[in-house]
């Protein structure tokens, strides 16, 4: 079989390959670029002299962290079909349309986004948060998860396999966490048997500003590997962590961090409308902030700007949350901001 062992940030053997599948004119040279930044794929920009910009990822079986952790390299065909539903989902622009996948060498090809374009997390670390980024961050993952509830019956059954949750989520977050903090076990415990029996609409299952990058004042969501059918309320906290994990290392603009996490709150809210589960949607969320804002400082992904001091700081303000959860997302948002 030719270029099965085809490794995308070889570029000789990406050209060859490229070639061989009609992508790329004989006597054409693209422009490669290997993207850093995620642990979990190679990504290679692609830019041939003629025709579309291509993002290429193949997914990595032994992810890039410091603990072992590794993860089937076929979910990048589950991406795959995340960008197909997505595209169909979320607002027009902010999605980038698959170009083709090739299920021998586990690749995906996508448009890139146009340059200039920054990611939203560099933003966020160098200060530059704006309620806009926010609101709109906010307002995609509730049209998205109102969308997909409607389409239940179809979506459902496309997304249901949750292996990828599994591995890449509830073992190295939650588990793992509750192996390292023996006093948070049974809540983490509680929390996964939640995600898995609340099957409620698409949960993209990493919703974070490091898979946004704005170009030209707008959001682009990246990264759909874990995506499935599952519990909204995890996308909820994984969100939020970010916001509060970002309150705790920049002091100097703690409150405006935590006001941007009720702003995403209620922004999520107003464009989720009205759906059966809105009900114990927030105490859900809430204990999912508690839970992902305890995984990112203990589990096998700790959030790198974290130092130690601060690692220990979040765990010892999510344990003291944790025995009597606070009743809202603003209530939480105030109480964990005391703690530190
Ligand atoms: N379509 C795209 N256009 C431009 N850059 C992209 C695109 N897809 C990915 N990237 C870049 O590559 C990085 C890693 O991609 P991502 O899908 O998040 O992979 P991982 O699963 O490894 O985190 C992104 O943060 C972004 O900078
Ligand atoms: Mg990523």
């Amino acid at each position: 079989m030719p270029h099965a062992d085809l490794d995308i940030e070889h570029p000789e053997e990406l050209i060859a390959y490229m070639r061989e599948a009609g992508r790329l004119e004989p006597g054409e040279t693209p422009r490669i670029e290997i993207l850093a930044g995620g642990v979990s794929n190679k990504t290679v920009f692609f830019e041939p002299e003629f025709g579309q910009t291509l993002v290429l990822k193949q997914a990595l079986a032994k992810l890039r962290v410091k603990a072992d952790w590794f993860s089937d390299p076929a979910r990048v065909h589950r991406e795959a079909e995340g960008l197909r539903a997505l595209i169909e989902l979320a607002p027009v622009g902010t999605i980038t349309p698959l170009a083709f996948e090739d299920e021998r060498v586990h690749l995906l090809a996508m448009y890139a986004v146009p340059k200039p374009h920054e990611n939203w997390k560099e933003l966020l670390l160098a200060g530059r948060l704006e309620s806009g980024h926010v609101a709109a961050f906010a307002e995609l993952l509730g049209t998205i998860q109102r969308r997909a509830h409607e389409r239940r019956e179809e979506l459902a059954a496309r997304f249901a396999d949750r292996r990828f949750f599994e591995s890449l989520r509830l073992e190295p977050y939650y588990a793992y966490a509750a192996e390292h903090v023996p006093e948070a076990a049974g809540f983490l415990h509680a929390l996964i048997a939640a995600a898995r029996a609340r099957t409620l609409t698409l949960v993209h299952g990493d919703y974070s500003p490091k898979n946004v990058l704005i170009h030209k004042g707008r959001l682009v969501l990246l990264d759909h590997e874990v995506i499935h059918w599952g519990d909204p309320a995890f996308d909820i906290g994984f969100a939020l962590t970010h916001f509060l994990s970002k309150a705790h290392h920049l002091p100097a603009q703690r409150t405006a961090f935590a006001d941007a996490a009720i702003l995403f709150w209620n922004s999520y809210l107003e464009a989720l409308g009205e759906v059966p589960w809105r009900g114990d949607l927030e105490a859900c969320a809430v204990r999912h902030t508690l839970g992902c804002l305890l995984a990112r400082v203990a589990g096998r992904s700790p959030l790198e700007y974290l130092n130690p001091d601060a690692r220990a700081r979040q765990r010892a303000a999510v344990c003291a949350l944790m025995t009597s959860p606070p009743p809202s997302i603003p209530a939480l948002c105030g109480e964990f901001l005391a703690q530190l």
